[in-house]
């Protein structure tokens, strides 16, 4: 699990666990920023929580192998990427292709790429004016927010929408399909 934030759809993929709806273990609870609530979320529940960013290491190569070293020592078989928002490098794109997930809070290829996040996406979306959003949950690539589609959801936008009250909206959706995806991940042979 790789993460940013608040760490809501990490909290949601834990329940999904608990429930038996997802059958998987987090092995590994990463973040970009050492006060990430998922983070705390993570090690309430004992799981291993560490904080690596790129300036904390010499170089870029350094970060690429300090994250595949994080994820290897881990047994990470998939890696979880909810709310994650710095680039994942492209070594770690190869050694893990097909096995990096992302949930975006569009439907994508719509509001994606670079500074598309978090309320940006949703000011954009109201901005031009759709009628419906949604949320995507793809595999990593190279690229901002073009991998491979793996699941969609709608949810309608409605007259009189905020982009706190659409993101809301979008969010109750990325909670079921995020760990509903990542169950059928697991459950079928290999994504690429
Ligand atoms: C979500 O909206 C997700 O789609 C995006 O970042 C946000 C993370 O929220 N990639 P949370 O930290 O899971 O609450």
């Amino acid at each position: 699990m790789l993460l940013s934030g608040r760490g809501s759809n990490f909290a949601a993929i834990l329940g999904a666990i608990e429930r038996g709806e997802l059958l998987a273990e987090v092995a590994l609870c990463l973040s970009n920023r050492a006060d990430a609530g998922g983070l705390t979320t993570a090690r309430e529940r004992g799981i291993p929580a560490v904080h690596l960013s790129r300036p904390m290491v010499a170089s870029d190569d350094a970060f690429s192998a300090a994250l595949l070293t994080a994820l290897t020592e881990h047994q990470v078989d998939l890696v979880a990427l909810a709310g994650y928002l710095k680039p994942i490098p492209s070594a770690v794109v190869a050694a893990y292709r097909g096995r990096i997930v992302n949930i975006h809070p569009s439907l994508l290829p719509s509001f994606g790429g670079a500074g598309m996040y978090g309320r940006h996406v949703h000011e954009a979306v109201l901005r031009a004016g759709c009628k419906v959003s949604g949320a995507t949950v793809h595999l990593v690539d190279d690229g901002y927010d073009t991998g491979r589609i793996l699941a969609q959801s709608c949810v309608p936008v409605l007259d009189d929408d905020t982009p706190e009250t659409l993101a809301a909206r979008v969010l109750a959706v990325e909670h079921r399909i995020f760990p509903q995806t990542l169950a059928r991940l697991l459950s079928s042979t290999s994504v690429d």
